[in-house]
């Protein structure tokens, strides 16, 4: 039997960094574990523009398609900003998600003990927090039409729609719940109901999808009060699943109380393939960060950590993924600091190599 494939696109920025350290993760698992994955690697982003005057050609595309799963870096920078918007970064990111139909982006926010004392929240407001956030990925306002900025009188107005159906709401209700039963049962769901109709079917289609698990505690929130409550008591919270805009945003949130968005991954996953695998893009929930790129400073461990996603979610080897969660707290525990986890305090941090190094080191101890 073939090796499963993966695909690595590791973008712009600090995503060729942070990818080397994940390639040397992967690596470690084929030498040691004996999972061996067939790698090929590819461009996406600015650097595909660059090569080819898109930023991602139909044959990465396709390539996409055809992987067992697609492990990303990031993408963007200010080199790109004077594009035309069709030709942004960013637009290749969304073509994967779109073309792969990759609907539930799970996006776990939790606190490792060891960097408790970082988050600008106080300790014992995030300590032990463990939240995932199931945002829609493929909908919503950033797809739907129509868009655009068009002339009206004298002057422009600028065009976007928030649209849903309600299967594409009840498939990512489905996905919410069935995490929530593997979790501790409780599923939060968010949107604007008070001012959205897109909102009210939103619930509607949530509340009934809900019927048919009757087990898991299902509410629901306004989205602006449930960034509210991420900031106020995160840890009333096992599981949310909101739309695609309101999700970009409380993502990010939820990233903060974890003390950094460089420790933060994700899995975005569709329907599943004719191997019964998820269509799936592993990534860190962080951009390219231009300001560090190339210099050594950006933390690997979200895109570590996005792999580990992958082991459990594309390769059912979440005791795997476990191993590798646990070598990543290890090192925490031990005192490793990227530049991003030093807060003020003033001591030297560690290299993105030499964290993936740590890494290796506490794989290697925990054999
Ligand atoms: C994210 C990012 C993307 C988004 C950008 C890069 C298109 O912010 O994945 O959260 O808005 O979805
Ligand atoms: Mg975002």
């Amino acid at each position: 039997m073939s090796n499963p494939s993966l695909l690595i696109l590791p973008g712009d920025g600090i995503g060729p960094e942070v990818m080397a350290e994940v390639r040397r993760v992967i690596d470690w698992f084929g030498d040691k574990r004996g999972l061996k994955f067939d790698v090929s690697e590819d461009l996406v982003g600015g650097c595909a523009y660059d090569a080819h005057g898109t930023p991602l050609t139909d044959e990465t595309m396709a390539k996409a398609q055809e992987a067992d799963a697609v492990l990303l870096g990031a993408v963007g920078g200010p080199k790109y900003d004077v594009l035309d918007f069709s030709v942004k970064p960013e637009r290749g990111l969304l073509r994967l998600r779109k073309e792969m139909d990759l609907y539930a982006n799970l996006r776990p926010a939790q606190c490792f003990d060891a960097l408790a004392d970082f988050s600008s929240l106080k300790k014992d407001v995030v300590a032990g927090l463990d939240i995932v956030i199931v945002r829609e990925l493929t909908s919503g306002i950033y797809f739907g039409e129509p868009r655009g900025i068009i002339e009206e009188g004298n002057e422009r107005v600028g065009i976007n729609t928030q649209r849903y159906t309600e299967s594409e709401i009840d498939r990512v209700a489905r996905s919410a719940f069935e995490l929530a039963m593997r979790r501790n049962k409780k599923l939060c769901s968010m949107e604007k109901a008070n001012v959205m109709e897109s909102g009210i079917l939103w619930r509607e289609v949530v509340t009934e999808v809900g019927k048919e698990y009757p087990e898991v505690e299902l509410s629901h929130m306004y989205a602006d009060a449930g960034a509210m409550q991420l900031c106020r008591w995160p840890k009333q919270f096992d599981v949310i699943v909101t739309d695609n805009l309101f999700g970009d945003l409380l993502s990010d949130a939820a990233a903060m109380l974890t003390g950094s968005l460089g420790m933060l991954p994700s899995a975005s996953l569709g329907a599943p393939m004719t191997n019964g695998r998820p269509k799936a893009l592993y990534e860190p929930v962080h951009g390219s960060a231009p300001d560090i790129a190339g210099q050594g400073k950006a933390n690997p461990i979200a895109c570590i950590l996005s792999f580990a996603m992958a082991l459990r979610y594309s390769f059912d080897k979440g005791d795997e993924a476990t191993r590798l969660e646990q070598a990543i707290e290890k090192v925490l525990a031990d005192g490793y600091r990227t530049a991003d986890l030093l807060g003020e305090e003033g001591k030297q941090p560690v290299s993105t190599s030499e964290m993936g190094t740590a890494i290796l080191e506490a794989l290697d101890a925990g054999l």
